[in-house]
């Protein structure tokens, strides 16, 4: 198995001048890299009881449903505003580019119930920290949240360990 790394693509300039986009569908594509990444995300998380996975739209899904089916635990989606059909609770948030509003349902899970964050990567952070704060707002009692990639410039991972204890990210970019 090839380093996880050579399966993302970077796209420059996307979707504005200047940033460099993480492409994991390239990741998604391949059938090894796809279960490898489940398979570690697993073993990060799989010892910590984990009842819910909360998946951030859109790639968040993918990870999550996919771990969560291998945790043995429910998935909820969190997801940009407009998109949920029942009651909901919502966040604004900086993104590295633009603004954004994400909205979780009321009634995704209960008070207490151990819930695990899954994005695929973390920037700024300001998503992971919206949803988080979206998880708080119901109570859940969070057990760590999980990512692809990390780019560990801008901040947004270890901003997030100062209300998160466990915070894994399985590949990191550093300007290349
Ligand atoms: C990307 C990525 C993360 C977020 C990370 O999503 O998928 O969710 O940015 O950035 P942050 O740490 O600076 O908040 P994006 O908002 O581009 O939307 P998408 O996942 O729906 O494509
Ligand atoms: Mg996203």
């Amino acid at each position: 198995m090839k380093d996880l790394k050579s399966y993302i693509r970077t796209i420059p300039d996307f979707p504005s001048e200047g940033i460099m986009f993480r492409d994991i569908t390239t990741l998604f594509g391949n059938p090894a890299a796809l279960k490898h990444t489940i398979d570690l995300l697993f073993g990060h998380f799989r010892n910590d009881r984990v009842q819910v996975v909360a998946g951030v739209e859109a790639r968040g899904f993918v990870l999550g449903g996919a771990l969560a089916c291998r945790l043995g635990a429910g998935f909820v989606p969190i997801r940009k505003a407009g998109k949920l059909p029942h009651q909901t609770i919502e966040e604004s948030y900086q993104l590295e580019y633009g603004e954004a509003t994400l909205e979780m349902h009321l009634d995704a899970f209960g008070a207490g119930d151990r819930v695990l964050l899954i994005d695929d990567l973390i920037a700024t952070g300001g998503t992971a920290d919206a949803a988080m704060n979206l998880i708080d707002h119901l109570g859940g009692d969070v057990v760590g949240a999980g990512f692809v990639v990390d780019l560990p410039a801008l901040g947004g991972a270890e901003k997030l360990r100062s209300r998160c204890d466990k915070v894994v990210s399985l590949v990191s970019f550093e300007g290349e």
